[in-house]
């Protein structure tokens, strides 16, 4: 995938700041679900925007995990805003955020089984095929693991990625906060995910508790995870990089002042 640079995520508070600065930045990461449908100030800007700029859809709606058959009204309208705003990827989650009707309005963790990768592998086939195009899964945080896990987390995103030809949107703060949370070491994550595979990387901030963390996306992105992304840097290379910042969101100058930190980091890297 292309190298888009350091982008931010799209957020109504940033609209006419971004439209009247034109700021330098690589990319915006848009919700993909606060742009579907035929209208609406929000597609307005989000034109506006692309007109100007790189885009990226992310969402958080494709519960790629759940034993609900996909949501075929949900697909068809991503795909057609994919065609009105021609964006250069598309992402979600790797989660299941709801079964039997029930929506749980959060980001779910897998068992990490062979049984999970044969449900999940024909269902990201299947909607990589009516898009048109591969897509990104994100690593998500968590703060439970199932009994019935009987690989790491890193193995089950390679195998995954693998068997579905996928790619993934590396998040460093959820592998970081997976690594307090979970007990492992994040340099072993990232060690085993192949460089091909990464083809986007999140940062944010978190919030430490006494034994654990929750990933919050309201504060700086936090010294143990810039540690960590600069060896994500080392491990894979320019990979377009972006910050997640969804509440206390600071005036579009603040964020730009960190996405910064992340581009000198990147480049100190040695040119390969
Ligand atoms: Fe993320």
């Amino acid at each position: 995938m292309k190298n888009l640079g350091f982008g931010l995520g799209l957020r109504p508070d940033h609209y006419d700041a971004i439209l009247s600065e034109r700021p330098s930045i690589g990319f915006f990461e848009a919700l993909t679900e606060n742009y579907l449908g035929a209208g609406g100030k929000p597609l307005h800007y989000l034109d506006q925007v692309r007109a100007e700029y790189p885009l990226v859809l992310h969402g958080v709606s494709l519960s790629i995990g759940s034993t609900q058959p996909l949501n075929r009204d949900y697909l068809k309208a991503v795909k057609a805003l994919k065609q009105r705003v021609q964006p250069n990827w598309i992402s979600d989650h790797l989660c299941w955020t709801g079964t039997d009707g029930v929506n749980l309005h959060d980001l779910m963790p897998l068992p990490y089984t062979e049984e999970s990768l044969n449900h999940l592998v024909p269902r990201i086939q299947e909607i990589q095929e009516f898009l048109g195009e591969r897509i990104l899964l994100e690593n998500v945080s968590s703060y439970v693991s199932y009994r019935h896990s009987h690989m790491t987390e890193w193995h089950f995103l390679t195998e995954l990625c693998a068997r579905a030809d996928c790619l993934l949107l590396l998040d460093i703060n959820n592998v970081y906060v997976n690594s307090v949370n979970h007990h492992f070491d994040p340099i072993d994550f990232l060690r085993a995910i192949p460089r091909q595979r990464v083809a986007q990387i999140h940062l944010a901030g978190h919030e430490r508790q006494e034994s654990f963390i929750i990933d919050t996306h309201d504060a700086p992105v936090a010294d143990p995870v810039w540690e960590l992304y600069g060896s994500a840097c080392e491990r894979f290379g320019a990979v377009s990089t972006m910050i997640e910042r969804d509440a206390n969101i600071l005036p579009l100058e603040a964020l730009l002042v960190e996405l910064d930190i992340a581009r000198r980091m990147m480049e100190m890297q040695p040119v390969a």
